[in-house]
């Protein structure tokens, strides 16, 4: 008699994503194919990214030109690569990016659609030149009640706790998508063998302290008083146990292991930056909502920042993100709280 091998199956993101929605009776999968666009351009943007050094050495031009712009290119690609693998779904009406100064009507206007995608392409690209991970960053709202396509920014000006989904892409040592519906956090890592994201991290808990901070130091001296005393705190062991710090510069890829390995993630606001330099839309809610559902937190230090009602697209925020012992000691110094 045949049997069946008794391992585990290899669950895909697609197969991953359908039995989520499965828990919403009467779902038209219209949400899946929105999802399954951006699983496709995260594969084609990888691939760019994989052979980003080899496109350098073919393009033979002078460095400091190239490098700036492959870059450019880079971004660009990128951002074009999601576009289009999103403009061909009828569910997405609008789509926001940091590439695009306008948020995106979609050419068919369809009146089913009712979804609004933001993100940011291609997130740490200074970093692409020197082998650094990079990443993508994407945010999904639900098209609010009498919108239209005359008036698209209403469609993305929507505070963060409303977004349906959210996730990222690290394009790192591997390429893994980590995404979210609202029903905890979930990883999957792309098998390049096959083209498959597979689910590699099931229902992802931030550890509740960890043993790093991660913030661009170089700007201390222009940073609040109280994030100077904050990182003061963990810096000499006052929290348990003395911080060691870890600072990528790409985001994503400081936020995936702060997710990982617990800690506290942060752009601070600074003497001449007093929003900081994130974007509140496409980087900071994103992040945000994926630390939440795993048991993180995230502020800009007055506010949640899912509570944040945005006034324009590209609109930037403070970020503190973190594990929850992290977190709530940066509660009590900054006196806030979060819902
Ligand atoms: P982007 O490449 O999309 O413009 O984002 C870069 C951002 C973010 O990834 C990172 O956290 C931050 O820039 C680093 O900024 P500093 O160099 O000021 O630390
Ligand atoms: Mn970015
Ligand atoms: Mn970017």
């Amino acid at each position: 008699m045949d049997t069946i091998a008794n391992d585990t199956p290899a669950l895909t993101i697609q197969q991953h994503i359908l039995q989520e929605q499965r828990r919403f009776p009467g779902a038209s999968g219209e949400f899946s194919f929105l999802l399954s666009g951006i699983t496709l351009a995260a594969k084609q943007i990888q691939a760019k990214v994989r052979r980003a050094g080899l496109t350098d050495i073919l393009g033979n031009q002078d460095t400091s030109n190239v490098h700036g712009e492959v870059q450019q290119k880079l971004d660009i690609y990128s951002n074009d690569v999601l576009s289009s693998a999103l403009a061909c779904r009828e569910s997405v009406g609008i789509l926001a990016s940091e590439e695009n100064e306008h948020p995106m009507i979609m050419p068919h206007k369809s009146p089913i659609a009712k979804y609004a995608v933001v993100f940011d392409p291609l997130d740490g690209s200074s970093n692409i030149d020197v082998n650094v991970s990079v990443g993508t960053t994407f945010s999904i709202f639900r098209r609010p009640e009498g919108a239209d396509f005359d008036d698209p920014t209403r469609w993305v000006l929507q505070p963060g706790r409303r977004q349906i989904a959210a996730g990222y892409v690290v394009y790192g040592s591997s390429t893994v998508m980590v995404y979210t519906v609202g029903n905890g956090v979930h990883g999957f890592t792309l098998d390049p063998a096959v083209g498959a994201f597979v689910l590699s991290h099931e229902n992802i808990r931030m550890p509740q302290q960890g043993k790093y901070y991660s913030v661009n130091e170089a700007y201390r001296d222009n940073f609040p008083d109280a994030f100077i005393e904050y990182l003061e705190e963990l810096r000499t062991g006052k929290l348990n146990h003395p911080y060691a710090s870890r600072y990528i510069g790409s985001m994503v890829a400081d936020f995936h292991r702060t997710l990982l390995r617990g800690g506290v993630f942060m752009y601070p606001p600074t003497k001449d930056f007093a929003s900081g330099k994130l974007r509140l839309l496409y980087e900071a809610n994103p992040i945000a909502i994926i630390a939440e559902q795993a048991g993180g937190a995230a502020t800009d230090g007055r506010q949640r920042i899912l509570d944040i009602q945005p006034e324009t697209i590209h609109q930037r925020t403070p970020l503190i993100v973190g594990s929850q012992v992290e977190m709530e000691r940066l509660f009590e110094l900054f006196k806030t709280q979060v819902s």
